[in-house]
């Protein structure tokens, strides 16, 4: 069964969504193959797989590269490309025209954008023009310049209840669901409650509807950068060292290539 934005709106209620990030055509299969719905072709990608120091450099290109292979990779999950810093910030011409490439160039089932309220326009110009949203609330990393780091999010009461206005006004523009990053788990629930739509919560606590995590971080893949909501599944980082480390060995005794790998 494909997942589109229709049906994981509907899961609101009945059963908790399980999203990860892929970057690539292999990652995505075995993700797919694994019955997650919803893949994100997260710009987090630009550290964990491009080496960059934050999200802010990668560009369309990149993104587009990426997500084409993670939708060629896919054959349930709905598809989400996080279009990059500055590719939809200028104007609302500027958004709908790089969404459009995701869905027409690489195959997205859907895009994702930062920001509040601030962003409706846009949201409102792309689900009118076809291009279900998803938004992302609470720890934006394309500010993080903005806020001075990545912090945790509606601590203050005033920035609480502008989040809760958000993810309301959020949902009245029409995004098929949210994204919510890095706020206390009480404010997560709340939210969560707030809205009819689906909150997807990435260290927003237990009560959202669904989590998401980047997937280098839960396979132990990247440790530049390791937030607390981070849990690590698996250390594949070690366990592909400690083949490299096999295979350098085998190859400098000899042992590697055997009989049973020539021709
Ligand atoms: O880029 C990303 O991976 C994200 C998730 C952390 C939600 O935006």
């Amino acid at each position: 069964m494909k997942w589109t934005a229709t049906k994981i709106k509907q899961l609101k209620g009945r059963q908790n969504i399980v999203c990860l990030t892929a970057g690539d055509y292999s990652m995505a299969r075995i993700i797919d193959a694994a019955g997650v719905q919803l893949i994100l072709v997260g710009d987090s990608l630009a550290m964990t797989m491009l080496g960059y120091e934050n999200t802010l450099p990668v560009t369309m290109v990149e993104m587009l590269q990426h997500a084409a292979a993670v939708v060629r990779g896919t054959k349930e999950a709905l598809v989400v490309a996080d279009m990059p810093f500055m590719s939809y910030q200028a104007s609302v011409e500027q958004g709908l025209a790089n969404a459009g490439r995701f869905i027409k160039r690489a195959g997205a089932g859907a895009v994702k954008i930062e920001g509040g309220t601030f962003r409706v326009p846009l949201i409102k110009a792309l689900v009118e023009n076809g291009i279900p949203v998803l938004g992302h609330i609470g720890l934006t990393p394309q500010s993080i310049k903005e806020m001075g780091g990545y912090k945790v999010q509606g601590r203050k009461n005033k920035e609480a209840k502008q989040l809760i206005r958000d993810a309301r006004e959020l949902e009245k523009s029409g995004v098929f669901s949210i994204v919510l990053e890095g706020v206390p788990e009480s404010l997560g629930r709340e939210i969560t409650k707030a809205v009819k739509i689906p909150v997807i919560g990435i260290g927003a606590g237990r009560y959202c509807d669904g989590q998401i995590l980047v997937v280098h971080d839960l396979l132990g893949l990247y440790s530049d950068f390791t937030p607390k909501f981070a849990k690590r599944y698996v250390d594949l980082g070690a366990a592909m060292k400690k083949a490299f480390l096999s295979y350098k060995k085998e190859v400098e005794s000899g042992a590697f290539p055997s009989k049973e790998h020539c021709y």
